[in-house]
């Protein structure tokens, strides 16, 4: 049933059932089905009794950028910003240290994607290599291999390619034209997804609708800059190896062409790090805001969707919440992100977020902490709650999905103190229900009424 035929079965008007949907007085969407979002049972207040109800989402770029998965691009350049050379035969940037963190990164994402240009030179595996990895993923109930995906507009794939050869599934973008000649040629070593238009937002909505939450985008130059020009990078990687290619006819790390970030809007260094004899550089692409007052709400809603995503990575607990977290300076830009057990097995998502900040930080005062769930008041695992550490860190203005639930603590007041101390509490209601996806299995042990 959609909302609107709900809406009509109860001589509700569709447009006050789509608003308490907004609102959040209807349940907010659990899982996606195609154009219909599927809205859980559950106690609502405005409208008791509703069991089921499925709300369309208004346009495509709405539905698209709900489902949008974590984008992380990696390459490994030289020290002219080469990725290759131009000669016959693969070059080889990374190390094997490097190697390693590329692997610990493919071992994190859902999917790997890769363009038909590097397919044809560079005929990888994209696989998971370290098994240590691939047990990890299967222990989160992970398949061992990411999904593999390419895109092409010719079509020009040999089905001798090794990656169709590898466990795992591999799917193929294209345009709807020449769909069923890639089908007929690849038969069934990939799925062939024709698309009217083969554009970066078409192509990350299908992947959230397949459950995809983060991708990794493995080159080559095309398709880092589409990406990179689309504006839908959220974390370059960019392992930089200590030689000079100095072949102007070799592969760049983009083509040139105009990029959202430039001289004007500068991306955020997050972290520069010695991976063996290269330097690993990683950047946030958080778009800046003009204006420096408060995020509008359409703005806090995108950041949660981000900690949703994050808090999808925390390690499974029986005993423990699984949250997100991100602290973003006053411009927009992400300064540090955390999600539950993410270093050890009692940091919280806020707590780990903070560490990643040197203390006194000046941007933190006037910093926003988004996080899916209430910060904690009292903690057992640690000296100090994330609520004395927020306070600490002297930051004015939290986001957050979902009130904690009375599990742990008898009377969970994690906003009330924040709020108590001039803190600036904004609930997003209408995320609630995703937020709260991944401690289903913990609210179930509530005691009745909690
Ligand atoms: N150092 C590194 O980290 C690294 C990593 C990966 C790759 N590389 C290097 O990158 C180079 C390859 O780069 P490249 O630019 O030639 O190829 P590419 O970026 O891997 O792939 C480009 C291809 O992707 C397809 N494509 C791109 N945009 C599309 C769209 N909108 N719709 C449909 N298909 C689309 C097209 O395939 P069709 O031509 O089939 O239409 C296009 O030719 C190689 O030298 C490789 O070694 C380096």
């Amino acid at each position: 049933m959609n909302l609107k035929e709900w809406a009509r079965q109860r001589g509700v008007h569709p447009v006050t059932a789509y608003r308490w949907f907004r609102e959040g007085k209807l349940p907010v969407p659990a899982r996606r089905a195609g154009r219909l979002i599927l809205v859980d049972q559950a106690p609502v207040s405005a409208v008791p009794e509703i069991t089921a109800v499925y709300a369309r989402v208004s346009s495509a770029d709405q539905r698209a950028d709900l489902a949008r998965p974590y984008v992380v691009l990696s390459a490994a350049t030289s020290i002219d910003g080469y990725i290759d050379d131009a000669s016959s035969t693969r070059l080889v940037l990374s190390n094997p240290a490097d190697l390693d963190r590329v692997d610990a990164l493919r071992a994190a994402s859902d999917a790997i994607l890769v363009g038909a240009g590097t397919l044809r030179r560079d005929d990888p595996h994209l696989l998971v290599r370290s098994a240590g990895l691939q047990a990890e993923r299967a222990a989160r109930g992970l398949a061992p291999q990411p999904l593999r995906v390419t895109v092409t507009a010719s079509g020009d794939l040999d089905p001798g390619l090794r990656l169709w050869h590898q466990e795992g599934t591999t799917l193929v973008y294209c345009p709807e034209a020449i769909a069923p000649r890639v089908r007929a040629r690849l038969g069934d070593l990939a799925e062939v997804r024709g698309l009217g238009t083969v554009a970066v937002g078409t192509v990350l909505g299908d992947l959230g609708h397949r459950g995809v939450r983060r991708l990794l985008v493995e080159g080559g130059t095309t398709i880092h800059t589409w990406f990179l020009t689309a504006g839908l990078v959220d974390e370059l990687q960019l392992a930089i190896a200590p030689f000079f290619v100095g072949d102007a006819t070799a592969p760049r790390l983009v083509n040139p062409a105009r990029f959202p970030f430039d001289r004007e809007h500068r991306m955020t260094l997050a972290e520069v790090r010695s991976v063996g004899d290269m330097a690993l550089l990683r950047y946030l692409l958080t778009r800046a805001r003009p204006t420096a007052g408060p995020p509008p709400r359409q703005e806090d809603l995108r950041w949660m969707e981000r900690a949703i995503a994050l808090a999808s990575r925390c390690p499974p607990s029986p005993r423990a919440f699984s949250v997100g977290a991100i602290i973003v300076d006053r411009e927009g830009n992400e300064i540090a992100h955390g999600y539950s057990r993410e270093s050890d097995p009692h940091i919280h998502a806020e707590e780990a977020a903070l560490a990643k900040l040197p203390a006194g930080d000046p941007r933190l005062p006037a910093s926003t902490l988004y996080s899916t769930l209430e910060p904690c008041a009292e903690r057992r695992s640690r000296p100090r709650s994330c609520v004395q550490l927020i306070l600490a860190a002297g930051i004015r203005r939290v986001v957050f999905a979902c009130r904690e639930p009375a599990l742990f603590v008898a009377s969970p007041s994690g906003v009330e103190q924040l709020a108590a101390a001039g803190v600036s509490m904004i609930e997003l209601p209408e995320l609630a229900g995703r937020a709260s996806e991944p401690n289903r299995h913990l609210l179930g042990q509530l005691p009745p009424g909690g």
